[in-house]
Order: C-alpha cells, then sequence, then structure tokens
C-alpha cells in the first residue's frame, strides 16, 4: 500500500438509480439543471477535478440520457443497471463487474449531490492512502432529521445508524453521513457483499459497512465537510435551494476574482459563464450557458445574455437580449430593447436602441439607428446581412437579407433595404415625402362639419 494519493488508482462509483417520486417529474432528477446543466454533470466534474478517471454509473429511470448528460471528456465510464432498489449497498454491487478490475480507492457517490467540490473527495482518499479501510464524508447540521447519525469513538468511526434506526441518545448526535465514503478497492466487493437487510426499511444500506470492516478487524473513520457541499435534492424545493447555494459560491468567486456586481443576489449565473476582471454587472442579469465577457465591459441591468461573446470594454443593456452567437467587438454598444443573435458587431460600432440583428456581420464603428431590423428570414431560410466599417443605418429602416451595404454607406432613415449599397454610397428606400399646402385646414373643416351634423341629428 502506498500513502501517495496520487499514486494509488481510483474508481469512482455514482449511484443515481433512484426513481425520483418526490420529484413528481417525467425524467430522472438527475437530469434536473443546475447552473443550466444536468446535476450529475456537477458531481462528474468534481470527480473529473479530484482526478478521478474512472467511473461507473448505477443508473435506473432513463439511463440513456443519464449516460449522456454524464458524459465528460476527463473520465470514461460505464453504465450498469440496479434493475431492483434493494438500497445503497445493493446499489454498488450493480456495479461489480467495475469494481472487480481492481482498484486502490473505490468511491461512492451519490448523483443528487451536485454542491460537491474536489476537496472532500481527495480528503477521503487520503485516508485510505493514510491506512483506513473505510472513510466516511460526514457533517455537521443543526437539523440531523433523516440523516444516518456518524457514531464516533477515539477518532474511529465504529457505526453509522439510519435514523429509523437510531435510539433517542443517537438521533441527539447532530454529526451525519453525507452518503458519500470512500473504501479500500480490494476489499470493497468482499465488504459490501458482507452486509445483511435486517433493519427498519428492510434495505441494504451502504452504511452498514463500517460494522462489517469493524468486525473484519479493519479501521473506519469520517472526514467532515462543509454541511452545504453535501445537500442532497430530493424535491424541487431542494432543488431551488441548490440553485440559490450554487449561485452564492459562483457569485462570491467571481467577486473575488475581480468582478464587480452591485446586487450579486440578482445576477444569475451559468455553469460556465466567464467574466474577466473590472467587468460590471449591474442587478437583474441573468446569463445562460456559453457567455465569455472580457475585462472592462459593463453589462446594464435587465439583460438576458446566452451563448455570446461580449469583448473588452463593450456595453449591454440595460434591457438587452444577446442570443447565441452574438459576438461583440471591443468597445461596441448593444443598448435598450435590442436584440442580437449570430451576429458579428464589430468594434466601436453602436446597436444602441429598439433593433433587432440576426445573422449579420457589422463592420467597426458602424452605427445602427433607432428601430433597425435585419429582416432575415424568409419563412423558409435565414439569410445574412453584411454591413461595411463606418456605415450609417437611419433609424426606422428594414434590412431585407441576403443584403450587403458597404463601407461608409448611408441609409435613409425609414428605408426597405432589398438591393446592395455600394461603399460610400447613400441609398433611399422610401417613397418621396410631398408636401400639400393648405390641405390640413380643409380636412379639419370638412371634419368639423360632419361632427356638427351628427349633433344637430341627434334627438
Ligand atoms: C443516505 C444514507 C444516509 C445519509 C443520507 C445523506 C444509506 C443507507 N443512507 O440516506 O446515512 O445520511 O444518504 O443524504 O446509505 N440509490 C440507488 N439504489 C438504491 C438505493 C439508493 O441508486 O437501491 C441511490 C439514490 O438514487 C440516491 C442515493 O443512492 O442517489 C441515496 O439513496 P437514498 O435512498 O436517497 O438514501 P437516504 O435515505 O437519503
Ligand atoms: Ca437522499
Amino acid at each position: 500500500m502506498t500513502a501517495d494519493r496520487t499514486k494509488r488508482n481510483c474508481l469512482a462509483v455514482i449511484l443515481a438509480a433512484g426513481e425520483s417520486t418526490r420529484m413528481k417529474s417525467s425524467q430522472s432528477k438527475v437530469l434536473h439543471p443546475v447552473a443550466g446543466r444536468p446535476m450529475i454533470a456537477h458531481v462528474v466534474d468534481a470527480l473529473a477535478r479530484a482526478g478521478i478517471s474512472d467511473i461507473a454509473l448505477v443508473l435506473g429511470r432513463d439511463a440513456e440520457k443519464v449516460e449522456a448528460a454524464a458524459r465528460n471528456a476527463a473520465v470514461s465510464s460505464s453504465v450498469h443497471i440496479q434493475t431492483e432498489r434493494l438500497g445503497t449497498a445493493h446499489a454498488v454491487l450493480a456495479a461489480r463487474e467495475a469494481i472487480a478490475r481492481g482498484y486502490d480507492d473505490v468511491l461512492v457517490v451519490f448523483g443528487d449531490t451536485p454542491l460537491i467540490t474536489e476537496a472532500p473527495l481527495v480528503a477521503a482518499r487520503d485516508g485510505l492512502a493514510h491506512g483506513a479501510d473505510v472513510v466516511v464524508i460526514g457533517f455537521e447540521t443543526a437539523d440531523p432529521t433523516g440523516y444516518g447519525r456518524l457514531i464516533v469513538e477515539n477518532d474511529e468511526l465504529v457505526a453509522i445508524r439510519e435514523h429509523k434506526d437510531a435510539s433517542e441518545a443517537e438521533r441527539a448526535i447532530t454529526y451525519c453521513n453525507g452518503g458519500l465514503m470512500a473504501i479500500d478497492g480490494r476489499k470493497a466487493l468482499d465488504l459490501i457483499g458482507r452486509i445483511g437487510n435486517s433493519n427498519a426499511k428492510g434495505e441494504y444500506y451502504l452504511t452498514d459497512i463500517v460494522e462489517v470492516v469493524r468486525a473484519a478487524g479493519g479501521r473506519a473513520v469520517a472526514v467532515e465537510a462543509p454541511e452545504e457541499e453535501l445537500t442532497g435534492c430530493n424535491t424541487r424545493a431542494e432543488l431551488a435551494v441548490i440553485e440559490r447555494l450554487w449561485q452564492q459560491r459562483r457569485r462570491h468567486e467571481m467577486m473575488l476574482d475581480g468582478v464587480s456586481m452591485i446586487a450579486p443576489e440578482t445576477v444569475f449565473l451559468a455553469y460556465d459563464t466567464e467574466i474577466g476582471r473590472d467587468v460590471t454587472i449591474e442587478p437583474n442579469v441573468v446569463f445562460g450557458p456559453g457567455v465569455t465577457v472580457e475585462s472592462g465591459a459593463v453589462i446594464h441591468s435587465f439583460s438576458h445574455v446566452e451563448g455570446a461573446h461580449v469583448s473588452a470594454g463593450a456595453e449591454v443593456g440595460p434591457y438587452a437580449r444577446l442570443r447565441p452567437g452574438a459576438n461583440l467587438g471591443e468597445g461596441a454598444k448593444v443598448g435598450n430593447f435590442c436584440e442580437v443573435k449570430k451576429a458579428e458587431i464589430g468594434a466601436g460600432a453602436k446597436v444602441n436602441h429598439l433593433t433587432y440583428i440576426g445573422d449579420a456581420f457589422i463592420g467597426a464603428r458602424t452605427n445602427i439607428g433607432a428601430g433597425t431590423i435585419t429582416c432575415n428570414y424568409d419563412g423558409i431560410n435565414k439569410h445574412v446581412t453584411r454591413i461595411g466599417a463606418d456605415a450609417f443605418i437611419g433609424s426606422n429602416s428594414a434590412l431585407v437579407a441576403p443584403v450587403s451595404i458597404g463601407d461608409g454607406a448611408y441609409i435613409a432613415s425609414g428605408s426597405v433595404i432589398t438591393a446592395d449599397v455600394p461603399d460610400d454610397a447613400v441609398a433611399f428606400g422610401r417613397a418621396r415625402q410631398e408636401n400639400k399646402e393648405g390641405r390640413a385646414a380643409l380636412i379639419r373643416a370638412r371634419n368639423q362639419a360632419i361632427k356638427d351634423a351628427k349633433k344637430k341629428a341627434a334627438p
């Protein structure tokens, strides 16, 4: 045995064969998203960060979808179906084939605890490297109701008592089982195989491994992790708690990394949101997946940003919507009530008010007037609008794609542009204005006469 964890190999067994009954959902709970990504993907990510590359997934319902959601380039995984749900020990044995390949460490984790980080997983494996046979990840809590209690004597874990089987004195214990544990990989199958089901629920409890290993002369210990990391998800209400905790944690990390948030509790991040230094995020901003914001940019209030890149010094909002493929150059501006989709907005270009830009390329420093619309969709296909640098698009113009507007070109306000406009040209795509001298007074007099006649006729 080596005392160096990094020289030991490890299989992580993720238990996710539950029915998710209390979620009242048409899909397995581990598929429900936290920060825009399935819960189980967060668990796999924590394992990958802890340096674990082999994973056995124990699945029940929605196995194919869960397997896809758990896919991660850094790990190789095998799927094991638990057909009958006879308890957590029985679930681990569903992965017997994988465990039998022979590992130094077997780490058992739950698919429904997505806030777990690498630190407790590493600590549990370190416990094995230092000679324990079983290391259980525990937590202290104010309300231990429902959890298995950790019974510790002289730094050794002597038993885990499930709430239903605990005595009055044991129920007073606030040190609880988080459900995650590391087991000596060479002994795991033998130890788990000895677990019986004589308990209140008639289930094979993995937690009984503690008494089993001690009876065999082995040693079990507990390592403590923050309660938050072991928060499990059984209901939608708990899912919302997990989301809140995840958001708090990530906002805090970002602020420590140099991002300003005026009201952080109103900013919602996705699992992969990347924000640079000296970016200011105003209150009430929502980030969907796939967003990067470079240093010094400002995201004003009430903006919704997804699948977009915002370059250094650019400004977004208030009330802007950036959809997938929006790519703002340095110092570009997308202002209030503007929507941008799959479009490049050149450096220093301005799209300031009430505009839709979709499937477009806009050159540097170009100004897009209020109410401009790229008509990109003909009902069947999408078409591209190209606008050069230093162009000026007058307000309320409709640019009917496919269409190109050259560098330095001007588009008269209210134009409907259906043909390409060369560099430096001015395009008028609207009816010519006509003024009829005195005509307004005539209309007014006629309308007044109609109103008077109606009044006279009334009884
Ligand atoms: C478990 C622990 C308890 C701990 C608590 C922490 C046991 C016996 N009890 O209780 O000590 O305090 O977690 O949250 O381990 N699963 C299967 N197949 C099964 C049974 C369970 O895949 O046959 C999966 C579930 O989907 C879930 C996990 O194992 O992801 C835990 O099972 P669950 O029934 O929720 O255990 P708890 O009663 O919460
Ligand atoms: Ca549970």
